[in-house]
């Protein structure tokens, strides 16, 4: 079955079970500083999940871009990827474990759907810990379906929970995953979850307690069911093959590695590991510079993971194509994937353009690299592990290479000291990217509430102060900040941000009621909404949640899926604490409620 048929038939099986589907959100998440990345289905519907009305209703599907880079140097073997696809099916309070398993049940082994064989299923579910009790309905309900007792295993906190481990506050609970035999012959009768050729293709997500900031598992009012099928898993095992990188998902692009490199693609070798990377990493890099909110690579954020993804990928070009130009391969991945996400076809150009600006810089830092190497080489007479992490800090010069070049020099650099240097520069990157932890919607804390609110004043004002051109490029919100990226051309001007400040200030002295609607796109584009990014909902023909901030006229009307306060006098004292550039044509301001 296609990648595509697979896509359309998941999509399908739960629109004929009343479900809505959505379009994907953007892999930046908006509103939460707690991940990079979207790295899951549930991660955009966080609010909805925690109880905020969905304007789509209750019954939700869809296919989210996904990007986890946790494991960015596993990548190249069988099943590691940085970007996926995850279609999933959603309850915000409506059905819970029966019908979701009943449904999944159905849409894998009916032939009809995938018409998996259920004789090669089995399941985990939670084994139950001291705070929450082992998941026997779940079991109960896979018995029901014909599953026998010995393809059920009943896993920890840390394989059978979301998110693993149960840590990280916010939305969660006990989950189910389901895995399929793709070993030669029959499955064994005993499912052991160790085993690699029992594949995860599918995991149903109970998400029914809450873990407070404090660390308390609370219920929540509803009980949801969130649940993650990885295409890519998905469509190795239904075209029957052993890897990702062999389905039709990567097949145009590894082909256009062939042509350049000029060699054949052998998932056996050394190359083959190559050829893995380099299309794992450049189909990322396309979907992370084609997405809406627009990233570049930058030395920050994600901007440094794109930028460690492209130049992680020309590196192992290197091997294969000495001085070969990749963009080729990114048009093909445009090509690939633009009927699905439009985006990418209308952002073709930065896509392009970006790529063609970093590769050449890389090739900068390669030069200047080799310069150094060769300094250090010449005074003293070799390249330390020290040294080595210096060239790799500093220039941005990868190990591999250092370890080429002394290699010419018949030496070898001292990996160790290169491991310790490194771990310890992680260790502190860590800790900044600890801080990131705080607040987010996940939290629905007070205070990123009232500064969610402050955003919508904020930008309706910089329309005012600045003009209509002003529109949202990024937001993000701190306990103690929030952080806003806007369109605007130049710097302001002290008065312009003197004049925001004070109309925000204004609008929370005016104490004006905050509340929210459901309507179409349509009617919320005549009631002149701001916040319609992409032409997403349109496409759609979707349902909108539309926040009004005012009486009768209102102050601010805009596209957003809350929650927010009900007062702004709630908000206490607006103050613009910094206001920047972003990137090119892009403003940023950061401020603070008192
Ligand atoms: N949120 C669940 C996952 O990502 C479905 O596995």
């Amino acid at each position: 079955m296609k990648s595509s048929d697979i896509r359309q038939k998941f999509l399908e099986y739960f629109q004929q079970k009343d479900h809505v589907i959505i379009p994907s959100a953007s892999l930046i998440p908006e509103n939460d500083p707690s991940v990079l990345f979207t790295t899951a289905g549930m991660h955009p519907l966080v609010p909805f999940l925690l109880g905020e009305d969905h304007p789509e209703g209750h019954r939700l599907a869809d296919a989210q871009k996904c990007l986890r880079t946790g494991d960015i140097d596993e990548v190249g073997d069988k099943t590691h990827l940085t970007f996926f696809e995850m279609l999933g099916n959603w309850s915000l309070g409506d059905y819970f474990k029966a019908e979701a398993i009943a449904m999944s049940y159905e849409l894998l082994t009916d032939p009809n759907w995938f018409g998996l064989d259920p004789a090669k299923l089995a399941v985990s579910v939670f084994a139950g810990d001291e705070t929450t009790p082992k998941d026997e309905e779940s079991a109960n309900l896979w018995r029901a379906q014909g599953l026998p007792g010995q393809r059920i295993a009943f896993l920890d906190k840390q394989e059978n929970w979301w998110p693993a481990g149960g840590k990280h506050p916010g939305p969660q609970g006990p989950d189910t995953e389901i895995f399929y035999w793709t070993g030669a012959g029959e499955a064994p009768e005993k499912f052991d979850p160790e085993d690699k050729n029992w594949v995860e293709i599918w995991n149903n997500v109970f998400m029914q307690y809450n873990l407070s900031a404090g660390g308390g598992l609370l219920p929540l009012a509803q009980k949801n069911v969130d649940t993650g099928m990885g295409l890519e898993r998905m469509a190795a095992v239904l075209q029957g093959k052993d890897n990702v990188y062999d389905t039709d998902l990567f097949e145009p692009i590894i082909k256009e590695i062939e042509k350049l490199s000029g060699q054949v693609y052998d998932s056996q070798s050394k190359a083959g590991y190559s050829f893995r990377v380099i299309a794992d990493h450049l189909r990322t890099a396309v979907f992370v510079l084609g997405d809406p909110q627009g990233v570049c690579p930058s030395n920050v954020d994600q901007g440094y993971v794109l930028r460690r993804l492209i130049r992680r990928a020309i590196r192992h070009a290197k091997n294969l194509m000495p001085n070969q130009d990749l963009s080729s391969v990114i048009n093909v991945i445009i090509q690939k994937y633009q009927a699905v996400y439009p985006e990418l076809k209308q952002n073709q150009n930065r896509i392009l353009t970006e790529f063609a600006q970093e590769q050449n810089k890389f090739k900068n830092t390669l030069e200047k690299g080799i310069r150094e190497f060769n300094k250090i080489y010449q005074k003293v007479g070799q390249v330390s592990g020290q040294d080595a992490f210096v060239l790799y800090s500093s220039y941005g010069f990868p190990i591999e290479l250092t370890e080429e070049l002394a290699k010419e020099q018949g030496q070898e650099v001292d990996r160790e000291t290169f491991a310790q240097e490194f771990t310890k520069h992680q260790e502190l990157s860590r800790a900044g990217a600890g801080e990131k932890f705080a607040g987010g919607l996940a939290d629905h804390s007070e205070e990123t509430v009232k500064l969610h609110t402050a955003t919508h004043l904020l930008h309706q004002a910089l329309r005012q102060v600045l003009g209509d051109h002003v529109e949202q490029k990024g937001s993000n919100i701190t306990t103690q900040r929030l952080r806003f990226d806007f369109s605007h051309p130049a710097k302001m001007t002290d008065q312009e941000k003197q004049e925001t400040q004070q109309i925000v200030n204004d609008v929370i002295e005016l104490d004006l009621p905050v509340r929210f609607e459901i309507m179409d796109f349509t009617e919320a584009q005549k009631r002149g909404a701001i916040g319609l990014f992409e032409d997403k909902y349109e496409k759609m023909g979707g349902k909108v949640k539309v926040y009004f901030i005012g009486d009768k006229e209102y102050f601010s009307t805009e596209v957003c899926g809350g929650p927010h306060v009900e007062h702004t006098g709630q908000l206490g004292t607006f103050q613009i604490q910094k206001e920047e550039a972003s990137s090119a044509g892009i403003r940023r301001i950061k401020a603070t409620l008192t």
